[in-house]
């Protein structure tokens, strides 16, 4: 039995058995959540290096950790605040900088909200009627493209790229051959990213700061 385990889950087998998310078209069909093999590998590097190396994560956390402390001390002045949500915000505010660039404000937060509703369809029935998750979804989805696609123009205008974030990352990617991720695959991957590592981090960021506060010993010793 543990062979027959075994043998499912190896790369023999894995056309058999593709991971995919329920609701494709929201994240996009060239996606590395929704492509296998080569294209899927190089994308999957690419995120692994850009996010999980040690320069990376310095990097991040050298512009996460004032933000992070900022917010606290901005919460400990309130009466009373609901964590979840006030993670989340500064969540998708360290996202909108880190991935594309974006400085907090009116514009970023309607692309929050656009999310949100974006997140709301994943695992919603996949019926595109209005009144349901999934059409609102696929509107969202829309508006979406909408502002990533004018963002690639905007950077292939430019001169000389300023800043190198993972939008860049994405659109300077090369394979073997030195072929470069079409635009279209750059605005799947990014929105797809940015789905990926919101709510994942910002869940993750609230059980932090809930089980810091009622283990105050823990929290002596960071
Ligand atoms: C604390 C934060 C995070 C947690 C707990 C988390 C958790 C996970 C888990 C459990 C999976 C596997 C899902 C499965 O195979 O069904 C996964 C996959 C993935 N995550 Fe995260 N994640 C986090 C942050 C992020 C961030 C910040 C990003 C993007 C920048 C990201 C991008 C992805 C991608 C692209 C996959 C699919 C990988 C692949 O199929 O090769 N995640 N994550």
């Amino acid at each position: 039995m543990f062979e027959e385990f075994e043998r499912v889950n190896t790369w023999e087998t894995q056309d058999k058995f593709k991971a995919e998310w329920p609701t494709i078209e929201l994240m996009g069909r060239n996606s590395l959540v929704a492509v296998h093999g080569k294209a899927h590998t190089q994308v999957h590097n690419f995120v692994t290096n850009a996010i999980n190396r040690p320069d990376a994560l310095n990097r991040i956390v050298a512009l996460v950790q004032p933000r992070m402390v900022a917010a606290l001390q901005s919460w400990a002045q309130m009466d009373k605040i609901k964590a979840r949500f006030e993670t989340q915000k500064m969540t998708f505010e360290n996202i909108g900088k880190l991935f594309f660039s974006k400085e907090p404000g009116p514009f970023l937060h309607s692309l929050d909200k656009l999310y949100q509703d974006l997140l709301l369809g994943v695992r919603a029935y996949p019926i595109n009627i209005p009144g349901f998750a999934y059409h609102h979804a696929l509107q969202c989805r829309r508006k979406l493209d909408d502002f990533f696609w004018i963002e690639i123009d905007n950077r292939k205008n430019k001169d000389k790229v300023e800043t190198i974030d993972l939008m860049d990352g994405l659109m300077q990617i090369e394979d073997d051959d030195g072929d470069k991720l079409s635009d279209k695959e750059v605005v799947d991957n990014i929105v797809s990213l940015v789905a990926a590592g919101y709510l994942s981090t910002s869940l993750a960021s609230t059980w932090a700061i809930y089980l810091l506060a009622k283990y105050p010993i823990v929290l002596k010793k960071a």
